[in-house]
């Protein structure tokens, strides 16, 4: 899947190692997220992020992404293709740079992602977030995601699922 006809605003590409200063520096400033998501982000937790497969899904599934205007980066996406089933794509992480948050950036981003999925064929998206969180609830509501009513609990927070049908 070439994920860099993702969007027509931004140049997408697959993020490499190279790039976790740059991820680092996006991540860190997003201290709401953190307070809901803990622990506070460091590059080890970046680096294995980049690397995180969920069950039963290979590296070629995974696309740990970069949103890029004018060479800097805007936005970060962990997608991967074929979870839980075949036909869905599951968001694992999105996250935009917080000075052009709420200014349409995030909601335009995945506007135009989920109509990229439909064209390669997936069904529906999904995703996780941890249910307190007001501005993650608020954003995937806001962009057509609907609460499954599955809630995981881990010890710090629990994570709501949701989704959305192409
Ligand atoms: C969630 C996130 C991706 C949204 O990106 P964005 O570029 O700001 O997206 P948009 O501008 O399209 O929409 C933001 C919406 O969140 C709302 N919002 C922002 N902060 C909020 C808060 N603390 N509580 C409730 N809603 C909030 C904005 O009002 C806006 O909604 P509106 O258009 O109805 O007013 C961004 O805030 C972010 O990266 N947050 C940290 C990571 C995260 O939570 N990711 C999602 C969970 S995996």
């Amino acid at each position: 899947m070439d994920l860099s006809k993702a969007s027509a605003l931004y140049t997408v590409r697959l993020l490499t190692e190279d790039d976790i200063p740059a991820v680092y520096a996006l991540c860190r400033k997003n201290t709401l997220y953190y307070q809901y998501c803990p622990p506070s982000v460091t590059p080890e937790i970046i680096r294995e992020d980049m690397y995180a497969l969920p069950p039963h899904t290979q590296r070629k599934d995974k696309y740990y992404a970069g949103y890029f205007r004018e060479g800097r980066l805007s936005a970060v996406l962990d997608l991967i293709c074929g979870y839980p089933d075949e036909r869905t794509a599951f968001i694992g992480f999105f996250m935009t740079d917080v000075s052009m948050q709420n200014s349409g950036t995030g909601s335009q981003i995945i506007s135009d992602l989920c109509a990229f999925l439909k064209e390669e064929g997936f069904l529906r998206v999904r995703l996780g977030y941890v249910s307190t969180n007001p501005q993650a609830a608020h954003f995937w509501h806001k962009n057509g995601f609907a609460d499954t009513g599955q809630l995981y609990s881990s010890e710090r927070y629990a994570v709501a699922a949701a989704e959305r049908f192409l």
